[in-house]
């Protein structure tokens, strides 16, 4: 199928759905700690979209039960919130999507909870700078495979792997749209990107072997199969004519992510 371009109207739509999203995994950040269930996270994040006048779109989303996904340790995606407790040294990344104005913003972020641990600390950086490394890609006349091959060597280069069986997505008055955007290939392949193209880049990267199963009881929780740690970060972009805007781009640093001095000290 057609990769579909938006309007400078639709993209501004297009904004505001994707600032909701950021806005709300600001928030997220501010209230997370060691004691919290995710069913307590989910329940910010419902109560806060409809606050601000959007609908979570995770909600019955191909029968997917929350509003949002947390996905924690060696979940990779898709996690479902619920009586889980969150402790000292865990990793949560909490995906957020936002339907706003008859279009869809998704942003996610991987948080520490506590004190990490140095495999959590490596497998969170690696995959916050291969997200930065994919969105520099981003130009008219680029390639998809540019994005994904710029991931895919810096991830195995640290050591680390990029989860093959989920990938980034178009996104707009849908969820997922084409194209696909896959986190590993070959610079110079795959379709030319083009002003007005809008699309996710969502690298999930594991600490240790790529693959990944999926829970046969809820049929939705990815888990890495060597049981190593993993860690994602997510952006909705834009093409534009003078190379990308990051539709899902905060304010602000995230508090438990990107402030990684106070974390760490
Ligand atoms: N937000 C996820 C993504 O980045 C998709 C979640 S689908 C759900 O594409 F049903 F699990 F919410
Ligand atoms: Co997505
Ligand atoms: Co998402």
């Amino acid at each position: 199928m057609a990769i579909d371009i938006k309007s400078p109207k639709e993209v501004e739509a297009m904004r505001a759905a994707c600032q909701m999203a950021a806005d709300t995994l600001l928030l997220v950040g501010e209230t997370l700690r060691a004691g919290m269930t995710t069913e307590e996270i989910n329940t910010l994040v419902h109560e806060d979209t409809l606050k601000k006048g959007g609908r979570p779109a995770p909600l019955n989303y191909r029968g997917f039960p929350k509003s949002v996904c947390t996905s924690i340790n060696d979940v990779v995606c898709h996690g479902i919130p619920g009586p889980q407790v969150l402790k000292d040294g865990d990793i949560i990344n909490v995906d957020i999507t936002t339907i706003y104005g008859g279009f869809y913003g998704d942003t996610s972020a991987t948080f520490y909870i506590g004190t990490p641990s140095a495999a959590a600390r490596k497998v969170t950086e690696v995959a916050r700078k291969s997200l930065e490394l994919g969105i520099a890609e981003v130009r008219e006349g680029a390639r998809l495979g540019d994005i994904g091959a710029a991931i895919q060597e810096y991830v195995e280069g640290q050591g680390c792997s990029v989860v093959r069986d989920f990938v980034g997505h178009g996104i707009g008055r849908r969820f997922h749209e084409d194209p696909q955007v896959k986190h590993y290939g070959r610079r110079g392949s795959g379709d030319r990107l083009k002003t007005g193209m809008t699309f996710t880049i969502e690298p999930m990267v594991n600490l240790g072997r790529f693959e990944v199963a999926i829970d046969p009881d809820d049929k939705w929780t990815v888990t890495t199969v060597d049981g190593s740690l993993s860690a994602q970060f997510e952006h909705t972009v834009v093409v534009t004519k003078t190379g990308v805007e990051v539709l899902t781009k905060r304010p602000k640093p995230l508090r438990l992510s990107e402030n990684v001095a106070t974390i760490f000290a």
